[in-house]
This record gives C-alpha cells, sequence and structure tokens, in this order.
C-alpha cells in the first residue's frame, strides 16, 4: 500500500520536471521513445536520442533536430535512423557520420500510419489527408514530449526535413509557433532546414526535362514529351486539380523512365533498376516513391539483400528491443495507405508557407544535392525566386562561399546567406545528402543549428 503510493508521487514527479514522456527509456537514458495518441485512436510513434557528445553551457545550448522523412509513408524511424543519420546503420554497426556528433536527434513515424506509428483497425479516416493535419499532429506530438520536460525546453529545436518531409516541415513551423505563442507549447524553436525537398512540385517537373537532357539522360523528344506533360499539370495545379495532377505526375515519372531507360530519380548518374514495364500504373503511383525511395538507399549498402535488410531490423530486433510495438503492428505497415490519403495535397506548393516563415525571421535553410533528379537543384532554384520576402534580391546577388570537409583540397559545395535565409548546393551527392556526402552534411548540420560541437 505505501510503495504504492510512493510511485504514484515518484510518477507524478517524473510526469511534472521531466523524465520519459509516457514510454520507455534505456537504463542510462541515452535513448528514450513512446507513443503518443494524436487524436483518439490515431498513434504517432517517437525515438529519442541524446547525443553522448552533448554539453551543458547555458550560454551556448546544445541543439536538438526533429528529423522529417518524406515518402509520403517513409519512416523517419526506420530510414533517416538507420540508413542516414542515426547512431548506428543497418546492420547495428556505429555510423561515423551520426548527426549526434551535432545534436540529439529526435525521430517520428509521421504521419500515422507510417513506420510503427498506427490508426486502430485500418480506420481509412483517420490517416491524415493534408499536410496541414500532418503538422497539428506533428504540433500535438511536441506538446506531449517538451511540455512535461525542463531539460529539452533549454534545447533549441531545429526541424531538418527531407524530400516530401519538406512541406509537412514549413506547416509544422507556422502551426508550432502559432502553438508557442498562445502558450500550448513549451519549446524553443530554432530554425527549419529543408533538404531536396517537395516545395514547389510545379517546379521540379518543369526542371526535369531541361536538367535531364542537358546531362545526356533525355533526347529533344523525351524532353518535349516532359514539357508538355508538365504544361498539363501546371494547368491542372492551376484549376485547383490537385488529385489529376498526381495521376499526371505518375504518368511523367513513367515516360521519363522510359524515355531514360530508366534514369534513377534519386541521382541522374544511376539507373534505378526497377523495370517500369511491369508495374502498372495505378502501382506505379503508389509505388514510386516508397519503393524507389527504399531500393536507391538498399543500392548502396555493400551487400545488397542478405543482412542488413531494413524491413527484417525494423519488424525483428528492433520491434523486440522497443517492447511496446504492437503485435499486430507491422512495420510500414499502413504506409500505402498514407500515401493515398495525401494524394490531393502532394501537388500543393508550399511557397507561401516558406514566405511566412521568412517573415517571422523563422532562420530557413536550404540544401541541395547537384545529382538529385526528383528535387533537383533547378526546381528548387526556381521557387526560391519565387519567394515575396524583401530580401531575395539581395539574396540572389551576392557571391558564394566554397565549401571544403576534413582534409580533401577538392570543392564539396558553396553557400551563402542574406538575413535568415541560407543556402547549400552540395556537390556529388543525389536525394539523399547525409548518405552520398556524409562529411560536408555533418559540418552543415553542425552550422545550421549553431552546435557548440560545430568546429573540430
Ligand atoms: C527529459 O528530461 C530528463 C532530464 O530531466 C532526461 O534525462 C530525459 O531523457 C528527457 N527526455 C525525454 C525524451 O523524456
Ligand atoms: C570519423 O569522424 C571523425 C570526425 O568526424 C574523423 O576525424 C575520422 O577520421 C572519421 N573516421 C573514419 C574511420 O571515417
Ligand atoms: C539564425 O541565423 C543567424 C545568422 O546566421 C544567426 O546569427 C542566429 O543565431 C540564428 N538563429 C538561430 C535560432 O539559430
Amino acid at each position: 500500500m505505501e510503495r504504492s503510493y510512493i510511485l504514484v508521487f515518484v510518477l507524478a514527479f517524473l510526469w511534472a520536471h521531466g523524465g520519459i514522456a509516457n514510454g520507455e527509456s534505456t537504463e542510462d537514458i541515452s535513448e528514450s521513445w513512446g507513443y503518443v495518441e494524436v487524436r483518439p485512436k490515431a498513434h504517432m510513434f517517437w525515438w529519442y536520442y541524446r547525443s553522448p557528445f552533448r554539453s551543458e553551457d547555458p550560454n551556448k545550448p546544445w541543439p536538438i533536430i526533429l528529423w522529417l522523412q518524406g515518402g509520403p509513408g517513409a519512416s523517419g524511424v526506420g530510414i533517416g535512423n538507420f540508413e542516414e543519420v542515426g547512431p548506428l546503420d543497418t546492420f547495428l554497426k556505429p555510423r561515423n557520420s551520426t548527426w549526434l556528433r551535432k545534436a540529439d536527434l529526435l525521430f517520428v513515424d509521421n504521419p500515422v500510419g507510417t513506420g510503427y506509428s498506427f490508426v486502430e483497425q485500418d480506420n481509412k479516416n483517420l490517416f491524415v489527408k493534408t499536410d496541414v493535419e500532418a503538422a497539428n499532429d506533428l504540433t500535438t506530438l511536441l506538446i506531449e514530449i517538451f511540455n512535461r520536460n525542463e531539460s529539452l525546453q533549454k534545447s533549441p529545436l531545429y526541424v531538418v526535413a527531407e524530400s516530401y518531409g519538406g512541406k509537412y516541415a514549413v506547416t509544422l513551423g507556422l502551426s508550432a509557433i502559432k502553438a508557442i505563442e498562445a502558450g500550448k507549447l513549451k519549446l524553443k524553436f530554432g530554425g527549419i532546414a529543408l533538404g531536396d525537398t517537395w516545395i514547389s512540385p510545379e517546379d521540379f517537373v518543369f526542371s526535369w526535362g531541361p536538367l535531364l537532357k542537358d546531362v545526356s539522360r533525355l533526347d529533344n523528344n523525351g524532353a518535349q514529351k516532359s514539357d508538355s506533360l508538365a504544361q498539363q499539370i501546371k494547368q491542372e495545379l492551376a484549376a485547383g486539380k490537385f488529385v489529376e495532377a498526381t495521376d499526371t505526375w505518375s504518368e511523367l515519372e513513367h515516360v521519363i523512365s522510359s524515355s531514360s531507360n530508366s534514369v534513377d530519380f534519386y541521382n541522374f548518374l544511376l539507373d534505378s533498376g526497377m523495370d517500369p514495364v511491369s508495374m502498372t500504373a495505378s502501382e506505379l503511383k503508389r509505388e514510386i516513391s516508397k519503393k524507389r525511395y527504399l531500393r536507391y538507399l538498399n543500392s548502396l549498402r555493400p551487400t545488397p539483400d542478405g543482412d542488413g535488410d531494413l524491413d527484417s531490423l525494423m519488424n525483428g530486433p528492433i520491434k523486440k528491443k522497443l517492447k511496446i510495438i504492437p503485435g499486430n503492428v507491422q512495420w510500414g505497415g499502413q504506409s500505402d495507405f498514407v500515401f493515398t490519403a495525401l494524394q490531393g495535397d502532394f501537388m500543393r506548393p508550399r511557397i507561401n508557407e516558406v514566405d511566412e516563415l521568412l517573415a517571422k525571421r523563422v532562420n530557413i535553410t536550404v540544401y541541395s544535392g547537384q545529382m538529385d533528379v526528383i528535387c533537383s537543384t533547378k526546381g528548387t532554384e526556381a521557387w526560391l525566386e519565387k519567394l515575396k520576402w524583401d530580401g531575395l534580391k539581395t539574396f540572389l546577388s551576392m557571391e558564394r562561399t566554397p565549401l571544403y570537409c576534413g582534409n580533401e583540397k577538392t570543392t564539396k559545395g558553396y553557400t551563402k546567406s542574406y538575413k535568415n535565409l541560407h543556402f547549400y548546393w552540395i556537390l556529388g551527392a543525389g536525394h539523399f545528402v547525409p548518405v552520398d556526402q556524409p562529411c560536408v552534411a555533418l559540418d552543415m548540420v553542425g552550422s545550421i543549428t549553431r552546435s557548440p560541437a560545430a568546429s573540430r
């Protein structure tokens, strides 16, 4: 009796003063994880890593990075963590270039239905239909994790997004800032980094033909076919026909694949290794973003297939370690529904949200891998030039500074900054910048987050 009284007291203390937000943690609390029921019957999974390099100087606060994966429907807890920036790779070997060197890391399976996140009874009405709905769920998650943990509140949070994740990042930025201003969320918002993100689908589809023509993966015929479908997408978007635009986008990817002998959409120097003929159009639409995404990362592994397979890892040893994943939840099991539910928002641009954030003086960093196709540098520069932000003209006229990394003498990229807009051009990288150029990506993220560990 008395004992349980004490236990309740201790739990109440932890609730109020920190400790784990409704979940589990490792004994040394270097990792914690849990579910937040962001809406009734909709459960979002998160996993927090405390950096072993963390320093506690109040004048130089240690940053936290929230990593947002794309897809829609790709798992940050799986892909971002084990294949890109987390402490361990898919063989569970230490990753030397882990971003934990610069910051604490928070991975989420967002939106619900992605990775370990799930909705009860596969209830389709519970999947998010817009980026804004996803941002609201993420804000709820942040409230649950941060409001009860004073130690986390001292660290600025930087949202780093990849691919479709950029559309969540900018809507989340606005939603989180609103919640902070209303006193509902206790969090220091540091800024947003958009890494090869799908901010303006129209600008990307128009970039594909000319880019692939310039690097010889399309000829004039292919480039013309690509351009005419891009024109069709532009008209559909202007008419507010977003689902139709998603269908045409899928058709355009198909045409580019067959005209280029399957260029890899994540790196124009590679073939995708996918056989577009064997897939029906509707399969292609759903699978294109997810399967290709995984296949590209798989192809970079020392031994493709066999050991190191992400799916077996997440549904095997990791599930066992985490303990709290319900038995009937298959990692990634609902992610096709996630894409389908968002198809009316998939092609909607989020340039205005970037403008709103810039006007609110939020630091925005854009980074772009030179060899990416899907979110090409060319398309990224095109949407950037559409910003209404008053610093744009000066920003565009400025010179870039070259980037180097480690002891290497070759140029790794360029950067420039004006006021709260920062841009990094990363050479020798495709869509997955931290995978292709780990050294320069780590330096960059240290600088973006003003990490006390920034200088090595
Ligand atoms: C919350 O705060 C405590 C320190 O008070 C820390 O040890 C713990 O790991 C924090 N993080 C989470 C996600 O609960
Ligand atoms: C690991 O990273 C550190 C610093 O980021 C670097 O100095 C070292 O050479 C790297 N080691 C390997 C084996 O790549
Ligand atoms: C935003 O960027 C500016 C310029 O690089 C920097 O001085 C400032 O500290 C940054 N703010 C945050 C919160 O990172």
